[in-house]
């Protein structure tokens, strides 16, 4: 940690040896003019120094070190709980290229208005450089970022999300290229003012500008919001780099799955926010599946470019999880309960008397009594009588990587592991099917982009509707839909020729319900088995029915050693329902309306070939 203020020099170390990245810093030191600046070194260290700092200033609570070492509560400001998508922008030159699922602000106008906010905003507060790498350092598909943020709690959470401090420093070097990202809390200090646990500032924005691959970020201390690497960087701007440069930045888990005669394969799994890409990557087989290993690679954004050796080869850009905490418990998710055993910084999860977490699904009972995200006494009877949850139902863990027990030996390989299958998956109570193989590239790149789910609480605003969310970028594409739909075609044609062997593309849904609204299929471990039929239609041993849309599974198809799952309910979950898929093409007829400029001929096509065969 090096805090000298120096305007020319900005106060950086020796180990910086990047005039540009100086430069940077020095300039948005004069614009913000924090109190300090500190360049981070990313040591275990500096880490407990801040958190000791945040201890004494409110922001952070040390749980109890027999229960959770090394572990800490934060709760938010109650107004700074989720990601915000309506104050997210991306501020391409030309509005078109931001399309119609992206709010747009022309940048010159959006660069004014930061200016004015950034103008004094870090008075008072220090002002930290971190500089970080999303993916293995040195890796040909990584990519460094410079975060500036006046938040300690982002420095915590950028330790344990990336690669971050002194290593990245070596990587850059003297003319390495970085992303820039700038974040406030919003909440300048004056010295006659105490501060408060968690500032933040009413007025929030989410920058991105694709063609010079900036971030700002104004206002929320909060995940996606304020740890700029994960979905402003790994997804926004990378996606766009992505286009540019010819591959592919997603919203995707990466798996590891061995059979037990040694054989293994890599998936990339697409699903949106707060549908269970955690706990499909930590995936225990179930009984019957004895000898079968799922190992982790990544649990939420996965870069992908052609290898030398022919094959898509994925990355995954975080080194560590900020995962959903309600619901996870033992029987859901054991692998993630065991990562969170310790060198945890959980949010806005509610504390027990004995000074560990709890939230809503890690035990069938809650205990008598525990504060809640708000900082409230809270019991079971108030819950009952109030609605009131003790935990936020978006309230996350932030942990290393390395704290998880079936990491993939692989998961730091600079070369990336490659890909055999994508999946993509919904949260829908009806229509999908259990699991459908698409016959090609476009039906697959189809059944991705009209992808409808039911929205979480991840993102602020109505929850359990149904929208498009089109390959699980909706809020995450930092360009035109229509545009990454034609790169998604584009690429898989380019690789094809070039002879790189393309993945085969899956479409699930675990979250099919009965008339009571309650799931019909039991989801976690369980999923091995569909995961077990995708891997054997590679192998070319799994049958299925063609239909619709692709290709589906019979009761019989599947394997269902050691499982008392019925036919009746595998009926269920798997049926077509054509007057449902009538009304489903109509929702694709309004996304295509939608994103009209530049929507690929072939998915317009397709729709159409769709049409004939409900007709037919
Ligand atoms: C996340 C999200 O935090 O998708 O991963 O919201
Ligand atoms: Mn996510």
């Amino acid at each position: 940690m090096n805090a000298v203020l120096s305007p020319s020099s900005a106060g950086a170390p020796a180990w910086v040896k990047n005039p540009k990245l100086v430069a940077w810093v020095a300039e948005m030191a004069a614009l913000t003019q924090p109190a300090k600046i500190v360049w981070c070194d990313g040591s275990a260290q500096e880490s407990e120094a801040l958190c000791e700092a945040m201890i004494e200033r409110g922001t952070l609570k040390r749980l109890n070190p027999l229960l959770r070492p090394n572990s800490f509560l934060a709760l938010s400001d109650p107004s700074d709980v989720a990601r915000v998508e309506d104050r997210t922008f991306i501020c391409s030159e030309k509005r078109e290229d931001a399309g119609p699922t992206n709010n747009w602000v022309a940048p010159g106008e959006m660069r004014a208005t930061l200016k004015g906010l950034f103008d004094g905003v870090m008075r008072g507060r220090t002002l930290y450089v971190v500089a970080f790498s999303m993916g293995p350092l040195g890796s040909p598909i990584a990519h460094i970022g410079v975060e500036l943020t006046d938040s300690p709690y982002v420095v915590v959470n950028m330790r344990l999300m990336t690669r971050m401090g002194r290593a990245v420093y070596n990587v850059l070097g003297e003319s390495g290229a970085f992303v820039p990202c700038m974040h406030t809390v919003g909440k300048p200090l004056r010295a006659q003012d105490a501060d408060v646990a968690w500032p933040c500032n009413p007025t929030k924005y989410i920058v991105q500008f694709p063609e010079t691959r900036e971030i700002w970020s104004f206002g929320s201390g909060y995940g996606g919001n304020a740890l700029l690497g994960k979905k402003c960087f790994a997804l926004r701007i990378a996606s766009v780099m992505g286009r540019d440069e010819g591959w592919l930045a997603e919203h995707m888990l990466i798996l590891g799955v061995e059979n037990p005669q040694g054989e293994k394969h890599y998936v990339a799994a697409a699903f949106p926010s707060a549908c269970g890409k955690t706990n499909f990557a930590m995936l225990i087989p179930p009984a019957g599946f004895e000898g079968w290993k799922v190992t982790t690679i990544g649990d939420d954004i996965a870069w992908i470019k052609a290898g030398t050796d022919g094959r898509l080869r994925a990355i995954n850009p975080e080194a560590g999880y900020f995962g959903v905490a309600p619901g996870t418990n033992v029987a859901t998710n054991p692998n993630c309960m065991a990562s969170l055993a310790r060198d945890t910084l959980f949010t806005n999860v509610a504390l027990t008397d004995e000074g560990d977490v709890w939230w809503e699904g890690m035990t069938d009972a809650p205990p008598a009594h525990l504060i809640d995200w708000q900082g409230q006494d809270w019991t079971p009877e108030i819950g009952k009588a109030t609605g009131k949850k003790a935990a936020h139902p978006n309230a996350r863990f932030t942990v290393s990587a390395i704290n998880n027990p079936v990491l993939d030996a692989d998961w730091d390989n600079p070369a990336g592991v490659p890909i055999s299958a994508f999946i993509f998956g919904g949260r829908r109570s009806s229509t999908v099917p259990l699991v459908t193989e698409a016959r090609d590239w476009v039906e697959g790149v189809y059944m991705a982009a009209t992808m409808g789910s039911e929205t979480t609480a991840a993102a602020a605003g109505e929850q359990g509707v149904v929208r498009r969310d089109p390959f699980a970028m909706l809020p995450f594409c930092g360009y035109n839909m229509s545009d990454y739909f034609a790169h998604w075609l584009t690429l898989g044609r380019q690789l094809e020729k070039s002879g790189v062997a393309l993945p085969r593309i899956f479409c699930v849904n675990w979250f099919r319900t009965d008339a009571q609204g309650r799931f019909l299929w039991p989801g976690f471990g369980e999923n091995m088995r569909v995961l077990k039929w995708m891997l054997d239609r590679l192998a070319g041993t799994a049958n299925g029915v063609e239909h619709l849309l692709g290709t589906t599974p019979r009761f019989e198809d599947l394997d269902w050693q050691g499982s008392s799952f019925s036919r009746e309910k595998f009926e269920r979950i798997t049926s077509i329902d054509l007057a449902a898929w009538r009304f489903e093409l109509g929702l694709h007829g309004e996304l295509f309306d939608k994103l009209s400029y530049h929507l690929p001929e072939e998915l317009a096509a397709f729709k159409a070939t769709l049409e004939q065969r409900i007709a037919a």
